[in-house]
């Protein structure tokens, strides 16, 4: 019998069971209370509310933790590369070298979309953003891969998959391209993951396109970085959908869309804006970090639900920003330089404040991913687009092991009702 907690309420007590993780982290079992006790939850934001039990990753928020498949992140961003991490996540094993071979080979060959998947671009608006043009696409593929839609066929999910890895860049780089007006690039199966996008992103048909090795190794370390981050709001939102028995593509289309958000993915491109607002106004890091314990504005790439002491993902984006300038020197990064010191700038007077202190606000892996995106051309509106590439993973793993938990239930939380009571209705001459 494990510890159970006790329940009083209106003269009686109800015995909820405990549940401990292997890290020792533990959740009162409340799926009896409204059947024996006629109560449940309130929790605004679910900031206390564990919605499944999960074995993809594990963040320790006060210790600055995070762990895929129990790696950790320091380790895997060393010695990994993302491809070998996805297997990761959805395998929940290291590869051997042949399956590690056999996976990227697949994931190589897979890049290639429907032709007329071209044709849903052609119907967007030209200026709309790469989000919402590749939740779009990326939900239009459950039209054009029909033969693999069943979430309950193990085979067809993991063809879902990798159809979904490998033609993610595509579909992402054609995004940007539609935009500009270039020909989209087709892609080249002999390159690896992250060449294969830039190739795709800033190649044209008139002459051949080099892929810096150096670029290459930096956004393979973002995705990476990025590829999972257990029940964050576009996660729980690919479980939610799917949990309709929905297909991936559409569940993952949700998640992107769910990602967007400026106080969830779609913060990488906030923070660059906030510094290019800065720099343009009169440079000062003080005065914004004021207006910002004023609440007039959010100190954008700070603070985290889970993380209140430091993001372990932004220790090392960090660092591959100073690498960064250290290979390339400081001025030679241009624009790109003036805004890493206004966010070093930010981040040192943020730390000594009592404000972020007392609220336990640090630097979160957006504050340095856009400093990096940016020095590697990529524009500020794709930032989020590579924040979806980097984590498509994660979410694919948390669905898939969601359609294997003996617990599985469809999603849907309850509520307590705060408008009016019955009344009757009132006629139009009333009114
Ligand atoms: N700047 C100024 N004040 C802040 C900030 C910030 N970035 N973040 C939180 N606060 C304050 C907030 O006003 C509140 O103050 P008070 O107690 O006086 O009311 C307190 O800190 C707690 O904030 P919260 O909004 O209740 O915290 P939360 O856990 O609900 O929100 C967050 C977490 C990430 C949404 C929030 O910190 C935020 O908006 N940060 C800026 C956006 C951002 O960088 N998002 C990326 C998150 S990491 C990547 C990802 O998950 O996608």
């Amino acid at each position: 019998m494990g510890e159970i907690a006790k329940l009083h309420f209106r003269g009686k007590v109800y015995d909820l069971p405990v549940y401990t993780g292997i890290e020792n982290e533990s959740a009162v079992d409340i799926s009896r209370l409204r059947s024996d006790a006629g109560l449940i939850t309130l929790d605004p934001g679910y900031a206390n509310t564990g919605s499944c039990k999960s074995s993809v990753c594990f963040i320790d928020g006060e210790k600055g933790i995070l762990r895929y498949r129990g790696y950790d992140i320091a380790e895997l961003a060393e010695k990994s590369n993302f491809i070998e991490v996805a297997w990761l996540l959805l395998k929940g094993e290291l590869p051997t070298r042949e399956e590690r071979e056999s996976w990227s080979w697949q994931i190589q060959h897979h890049t290639m979309i429907h032709e007329d998947i071209k044709r849903v671009y052609q119907g967007l608006p030209k200026d709309a953003h790469p989000m919402a043009v590749c939740s779009s696409v990326v939900g239009a593929l459950s039209s054009f891969y029909q033969d693999a839609l069943e979430p309950r066929d193990e085979d067809l999910v993991w063809l879902s998959a990798k159809r979904l890895l490998a033609k993610f860049p595509t579909i992402a780089a054609y995004s940007y391209k539609f935009s500009i007006g270039q020909p989209f690039m087709y892609p080249m199966n002999n390159l690896a993951y992250a060449e294969n996008f830039l190739q795709m992103m800033f190649g044209t048909p008139c002459e051949p396109y080099i892929v810096h090795p150096t670029a290459a190794k930096a956004l393979d370390l973002l995705l990476l970085l990025h590829a999972e981050h257990e029940q964050n709001c576009s996660t729980s939102t690919v479980r939610l959908v799917g949990s309709s028995m929905s297909n991936l593509f559409s569940s993952i289309s949700a998640g992107i869309s769910a990602l967007w958000g400026r106080l969830h993915g779609g913060a990488n491109q906030a923070v660059i804006e906030m510094l290019e607002q800065i720099a343009a106004e009169d440079g000062s890091a003080k005065k914004f970090v004021e207006r910002a314990k004023t609440k007039e504005v959010r100190l954008m790439g700070f603070g985290h639900r889970v993380y209140k002491n430091f993001d372990p993902r932004a220790k090392i984006l960090k660092k591959a920003c100073e690498d960064l300038i250290a290979a390339r020197g400081m001025t030679s990064l241009g624009e790109e330089a003036r805004l890493l010191e206004i966010a070093l700038e930010l981040e040192e007077i943020a730390l000594r404040d009592d404000y972020f202190i007392g609220r336990k606000l640090y630097p979160n892996v957006d504050f340095y991913s856009g400093i990096i995106y940016k020095a590697l051309g990529i524009p500020v509106n794709m930032f989020t687009v590579l924040f979806a590439m980097g984590r498509l993973p994660g979410w694919i793993a948390h669905w898939m092991e969601m359609h294997q938990d003996t617990d599985f239930k469809i999603g849907r939380p309850r509520q307590i009702y705060t408008g009016p009571s019955l009344r009757k209705y009132v006629p139009m001459e009333k009114r």
